[in-house]
């Protein structure tokens, strides 16, 4: 198992960590234990995790707070990653922000909450699959590249895009990844993994344990081809969808979210797990469920 993988041209572990499930319930204001939070983003870091997936809007501002509070300073080879394009109501919904101007706003604030000089990534999360109400995708994109060569950012990346808005974005920047949903439960955006795969760009994908929203890591449990996988490599359902994920493709780079040391532990140890061809095969049973709302 190749355990390291590259994000650009930075080596990058293949599990990392995701933060947005550290917010509180639907992802808004601080969690009920902040000091739990805050040992999950210490005990990740100690692990070696390099790699923390974020956004300014998660909370908004608590989940960048406590990464910033728990980790700052941050080691040297820590990577932190962004998404913009999305802000939130008082009421909680995920509301576009695609206008030049909102996405720079959007960068701004997370380099003020995380306290830093530069992000490592930022994700342009579209709205529609390739543009956005109402803002071209040129005009979303080069907004982030005026950051980037603002050295605001190092690279561009994609989120929740169609493979014709891949295409597109690709066009017009060089992409350091692509973040959509995808996991063992949910292979709706496998043609998206291939084009990563053939363009040699990272994919790193949401929900890679079928998500909190919609109980996946229950509905792994019960899948009787995880478990069977599973008692085989003397492993948790769970670690069977994330070796899953590891198998795919040497450049996916996972980002599973958790609330608890123990399942934090148990997800980074995932990588030393060996799917060999009876294991895939016997996978491919897995039942598909539909995808959840991010
Ligand atoms: N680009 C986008 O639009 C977008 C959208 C959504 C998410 N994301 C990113 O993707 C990351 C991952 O998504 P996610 O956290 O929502 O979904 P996920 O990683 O698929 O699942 C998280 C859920 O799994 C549970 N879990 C984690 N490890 C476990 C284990 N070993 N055993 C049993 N249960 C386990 C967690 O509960 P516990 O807390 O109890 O462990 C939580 O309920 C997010 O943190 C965020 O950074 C991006």
């Amino acid at each position: 198992m190749n355990r390291t993988s590259f994000l650009g041209s930075k080596p990058i572990g293949r599990i990392g960590f995701g933060a947005m499930q550290l917010a509180g319930p639907g992802v808004m204001g601080p969690p009920r234990d902040p000091a739990a939070a805050r040992a999950v983003l210490r005990r990740a870091v100690e692990l070696g995790v390099d790699h923390i997936d974020t956004s300014q809007y998660y909370g908004p501002d608590t989940v960048n707070d406590l990464i910033r509070e728990s980790l700052y300073p941050y080691p040297e080879n820590l990577k932190l990653v962004t998404k913009v394009g999305v802000r939130r109501d008082e009421a909680g919904a995920w509301l576009p922000a695609l206008t030049p101007q909102e996405l720079r706003e959007g960068v701004e604030a997370n380099l003020r909450s995380l306290r830093v000089e530069r992000m490592d990534l930022v994700n342009l999360r579209i709205s529609d699959g390739a543009g956005g109400p109402g803002v071209p995708l040129p005009e979303q994109l080069g907004a982030l590249e005026d950051l980037r060569q603002e050295g605001k950012l190092d690279l561009i990346g994609v989120s929740n895009v169609t493979r014709d808005g891949v295409e597109q974005a690709l066009d017009l920047v060089d992409l350091g990844e692509v973040q959509n949903s995808y996991s063992i439960l949910d292979r709706e955006n496998e043609p998206i993994v291939e084009l990563c795969r053939e363009r040699e760009i990272a994919f790193v994908p949401f929900f890679p344990l079928g998500s909190a929203f919609r109980r996946g890591p229950t509905t792994l449990a019960q899948d009787p081809a995880v478990s069977w996988v599973a008692g085989k490599h003397s492993a948790t359902p769970s670690q069977i969808a994330l070796a899953w994920l590891l198998a795919r493709y040497e450049r996916m780079l996972l980002i599973p979210g958790t609330t608890s040391v123990v399942h934090l532990e148990e997800n980074l140890a995932a990588a030393n797990i060996e799917l060999d061809e009876d294991d895939l095969g016997a996978l491919e049973a897995v039942e598909q469920v539909g995808r959840p709302r991010a």
